[in-house]
């Protein structure tokens, strides 16, 4: 046994390197087209994100003309298990549904410690972060040589506030799980719309109102 070795190397854990294939350990993606390699996309159409939006009659409106892509998607899975990374290549669309702009779904890690790096490739937007526990809001910009922390136990979302396609790369614990059922129920409490030619979050009771009432939102 080689002593070298054996200082670098728990004795416990299997080395993953030489499990790891040659174009998971290197992986070149090009920002026009917007892709990592020639790994594939997962599409995420309008109609995927019914009940996503505020505005339930823009949504439908827009559906009737057509069900254009919002995002895709292209994860990297190169090894699982505890201190492993997982990444994947995000590109999401410019439009707004109404007032508010192109987003994801959104989600929580099912591993609810799971923090998360995003890091900005091209274009213009921002993540919508609220704490699971307190509800509390923050809208961080996503920008072209920004990087973003989402914390543990954090709702997040990607909102595309800019005319080209907002492209990203995301890094997260190979553990972290994607749990979209808590988001799908309760929705985040902000919208993030165009006020004043600026994005804006909004509280989501006051879209409600203000289109009960009639009035612009
Ligand atoms: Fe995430």
């Amino acid at each position: 046994m080689n002593p070298d070795n054996d200082s670098i190397k728990p004795a416990s854990a299997p080395c993953p390197l030489a499990a790891i294939a040659s174009d998971d350990l290197f992986v070149h993606y090009t920002l026009d087209p917007a892709r990592l390699g020639d790994r594939p996309m997962t599409e995420r159409r309008l109609a995927d994100l019914r009940g996503c939006f505020a505005d339930g009659a823009a949504f439908e409106a827009a559906l009737r003309r057509g069900n254009p892509l919002l995002y895709s998607v292209s994860p990297v899975e190169p090894a699982s298990g505890d201190g492993q990374l997982h990444y994947g290549l995000g590109v999401l669309q410019p439009g707004k549904i109404g007032a508010e702009y192109f987003m994801t779904k959104g989600h929580l890690h099912a591993h609810r410690p799971a923090a998360e790096v995003y890091v900005g490739l091209a274009g213009e937007g921002a993540m919508l972060l609220e704490d699971e526990a307190t509800g509390e809001s923050r809208l961080v910009p996503l920008l072209a040589h920004s990087v973003v922390y989402v914390p543990g136990r954090t709702a997040h979302r990607t909102v595309n506030t800019g005319a080209a396609p907002l492209v990203y790369i995301g890094i997260y614990p190979s553990n972290a799980g994607h749990d979209y059922a808590p988001v799908a129920k309760n929705n985040f409490r902000h919208v993030v719309i165009e006020r004043d030619g600026r994005p804006a979050p909004v509280p989501r009771a006051e879209i409600k109102n203000r289109r009960l009432a009639g009035s612009p939102v």
